[in-house]
């Protein structure tokens, strides 16, 4: 409540806003595609669906990175437990039963996220079994490069079509444009909720991200340069915020690697996964 007030009171000496375009935290909503359009058939066959394993109901979603990593944001699991998700593959329909299920035996947030401060919000989920890829289902890889002005990534997901809007049962894709971070942070009122972490993107007023993209994967040239992690609900003309793959490339490889030596470590034995990761 506090920082919501000291949110907007900031922002209303900056200019006159609406309320309706207050920053909202990431744990009070998630990212949809707005102004989109249906994804062709065979397009984005990294993007998975993270889904409640009880309710199946789409959460977020989230790109297959290799056999047993997926990568989401860290609002879309903070405080839950492994076992409350289960991943969607291989499908650009929610609603087509064809589809495989995968779930999680471990989740890695970033150590540095935090829920009120919108930075670090990256997740590392790694599976139980290994995800048999098809043409439907593929890893995407890592992009290190840097994006430049003029660059147009491509966006996925399942989120909302309008604020408060149905979620859709086929996989949106829209095309956005990349927004240097200067740029983004003074769209945002200078606010600090930007950071180097983030790579911003825009469309037109009426097109972006909305609730249920969060932690979707935003590519180019055919490689991860991002996860969404929020912007102002939804498509109101200003840049989205999304995990820049480049920044957060240390702790992606870091995580991968030491989950590998402590399984091998365990050898045998059902090795017991710390839940949040370290930051040393
Ligand atoms: C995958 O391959 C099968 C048969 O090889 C084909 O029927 C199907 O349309 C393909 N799917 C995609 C998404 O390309
Ligand atoms: C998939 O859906 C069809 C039609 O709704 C149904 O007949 C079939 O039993 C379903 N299969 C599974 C595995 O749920
Ligand atoms: C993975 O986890 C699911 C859900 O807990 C379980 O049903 C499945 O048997 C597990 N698979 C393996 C290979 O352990
Ligand atoms: C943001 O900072 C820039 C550079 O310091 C300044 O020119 C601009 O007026 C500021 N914008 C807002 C909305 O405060």
């Amino acid at each position: 409540m506090l920082l919501l007030l000291l949110l907007s009171m900031s922002l209303l000496v900056a200019r006159a806003v609406q309320q309706e375009e207050l920053l909202y935290p990431p744990q009070y909503t998630g990212q949809r595609i707005v102004g989109g359009e249906d994804a062709p058939e065979g397009m984005a066959p990294y993007q998975i669906s993270l889904q409640g394993a009880n309710s199946g109901q789409h959460s977020c979603g989230g790109a297959i990175i290799d056999e047993h990593w997926i990568l989401t944001a860290a609002h879309c699991i903070h405080g839950k437990a492994p076992n409350a998700f289960r991943v969607l593959t291989g499908t650009q329909d929610l609603q087509q039963n064809v589809s495989k299920y995968y779930y999680p035996d471990r989740i890695i947030e970033h150590c540095a996220y935090e829920p009120r401060k919108y930075r670090n919000d990256i997740a590392l989920l790694h599976l139980n079994e290994s995800i048999a890829f098809d043409n439907a289902t593929q890893p995407v890889e890592l992009s290190h490069e840097p994006l430049v002005p003029g660059d147009w990534l491509l966006l996925t997901g399942w989120g909302t079509l309008s604020l408060g809007g149905e979620v859709p049962a086929k996989l949106q894709r829209l095309e956005v444009e990349y927004v240097p971070f200067e740029q983004c942070r003074e769209a945002h009122g200078n606010s600090s909720h930007v950071d180097i972490g983030h790579v911003c993107t825009y469309n037109d007023k009426g097109r972006g991200a909305c609730h249920g993209d969060s932690g979707g994967p935003l590519v180019h040239n055919g490689k991860l340069v991002a996860l969404v992690n929020w912007g102002m609900p939804c498509a109101k003309g200003k840049p989205d915020a999304s995990a820049s793959i480049a920044y957060y490339h240390d702790f992606i490889r870091t995580h991968l690697s030491l989950h590998e030596s402590e399984a091998a470590a365990a050898g045998e034995e059902q090795p017991v996964w710390r839940s949040k990761s370290h930051c040393n």
